[in-house]
């Protein structure tokens, strides 16, 4: 059923690390101080990202929470469909919203989930994706900030799986069939 294929590492851990850092610092210019901020990652693939991305903020009053939408399931092709299987725990409302997303491929899920978050009208909402395929662009969205630009390769490790395996990778790999 599956096809054979290897991983070839793309963007290291230690590259990751320290565009995290750096990204960190324009969150922090971005949100006020004094103010608390609520971290959402979008489950699954961000979950390694968010974990990161937390702890570089630790000066900051923080609030995690977590949101499910998911179009591709098993699937290599996204269904254009983004269905919402879990949603937040916690209110937004008049709150300091920062999205985490893993990847941007077409597009429909993050701007999906930030169309629904906008109608619950926080006070500032910006959306973070520690990668962006533009070229798979299908609707019009661009996240606030994004870690690296990638070209269209099926990518894999640090929270991004292909068929729920290789998330647990701390390095950012693509996969090469050898069939
Ligand atoms: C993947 C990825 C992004 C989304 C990007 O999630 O983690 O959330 O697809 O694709 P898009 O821009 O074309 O919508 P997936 O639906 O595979 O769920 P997962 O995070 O649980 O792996
Ligand atoms: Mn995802
Ligand atoms: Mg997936």
């Amino acid at each position: 059923m599956s096809r054979p294929y290897v991983i070839d590492q793309m963007i290291s851990a230690k590259e990751i690390a320290a565009r995290i850092e750096a990204l960190s610092k324009e969150i922090r210019k971005t949100f006020p101080a004094g103010e608390r901020l609520v971290v959402v990652g979008l489950l699954r693939g961000s979950f390694i990202f968010i974990a990161d991305l937390v702890r570089e903020l630790q000066d900051r009053e923080v609030e995690v929470d977590f949101l499910e939408a998911s179009s591709y399931g098993n699937a290599m092709e996204s269904s254009r469909e983004v269905r919402i299987l879990k949603d937040l725990r916690g209110e937004i409302g008049g709150r300091n919203v920062l999205v985490v997303e893993d990847i941007v491929d077409t597009g429909y899920t993050l701007s999906h989930v930030v169309a629904l978050l906008k109608s619950r009208e926080p006070k500032q909402l910006k959306t973070i994706a520690l990668l962006d395929k533009p070229s798979r662009r299908e609707v019009d969205f661009r996240a606030d900030w994004i870690g690296f630009e990638i070209p269209d390769e099926f990518v894999v490790g640090y929270g991004i799986d292909y068929a729920q395996s290789n998330r647990n990778l701390p390095y950012i790999g693509k996969v090469r069939f050898t069939d």
